[in-house]
């Protein structure tokens, strides 16, 4: 994996537009998609540069990486509200072609199974990936088989109170996700992964430099034949 530390957050934000703007250029480019904070610089710079008619996404199609169980459609806080929000309606890209899981399905093993094989017909030209506190991508919590496909998961304790900074309390915070899994994720012909600030210092160390374990999801992007680790000094601390 490579690493690329960068002085600050923006600079961060800038490095990865770069790489984005380049895959943009390729035939039917697909966008892996994340949500968090961490991706939001990025995401400004994409619709910044669509407003002025720099860049265009009418030819882009999205997969986002997970979705909260049980948030009513249009929650301020569901992932596909976030990405509407913050990204997809100050762009020009298709809405109808624009994917993330559905948190609300009926039957929830068929919502998996529909969103894995949608992963299979569309390899991520890209993934742009977070990382949680505790080495999480998506939400596949330490533990997770690197062979995982999109599945239901259990968030753990430290995920929740991490994002509970997003509800009024952590009681809303959902206890369930579905995500992509592991190797959902290292299909992607590339990827991008994104952290800033010295409270993701440890979990970058122990993707970029720790043994390759289960126990850090992240670790396995060692693994990856192109994968980038784009972090501010902060976060690069421990490296
Ligand atoms: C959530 C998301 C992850 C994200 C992580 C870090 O748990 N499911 O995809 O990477 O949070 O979020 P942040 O960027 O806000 O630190």
């Amino acid at each position: 994996m490579k690493v690329t530390v960068t002085q600050n957050y923006d600079e961060m934000s800038k490095a990865a537009y770069k790489i984005v703007q380049e895959v943009l250029k390729c035939q039917n480019p697909i966008l892996g998609l994340a949500t968090g904070s961490t991706p939001l610089g990025l995401y400004a710079l994409i619709s910044e540069a669509c407003k002025k008619g720099d860049l265009s996404l009418k030819h882009v199609k999205s997969v986002n990486l997970d979705e909260y169980i049980g948030l009513p459609k249009g929650h301020k806080e569901s992932y596909r509200y976030f990405m509407d929000t913050n990204l997809f309606d100050k762009t020009d890209i298709d809405k109808s072609s624009t994917y993330v899981p559905n948190g609300n399905a009926e039957d929830m093993q068929a919502e998996c199974d529909r969103y894995n094989s949608l992963l299979n017909r569309m390899r991520q030209s890209v993934q742009i990936l977070g990382i949680g506190g505790n080495g999480h991508i998506g939400f596949n919590e330490p533990g997770t088989p690197f062979s995982s496909v999109t599945h239901l998961v259990d968030l753990q304790e430290r995920t929740r109170q991490d994002n509970a900074r997003f509800f009024n309390s952590i009681d809303e915070v959902p206890r369930q996700a579905i995500t992509m899994g592991i190797s959902n994720i290292m299909n992607a012909e590339r990827i991008v992964i994104l952290a800033s600030g010295k409270s993701k210092a440890e979990a970058v160390r122990a993707a970029a430099i720790g043994e390759v374990s289960e126990q850090c999801p992240a670790s396995v992007l060692q693994k990856h034949p192109d994968a980038v680790l784009i972090v501010d000094e902060a976060a690069a601390e421990l490296l």
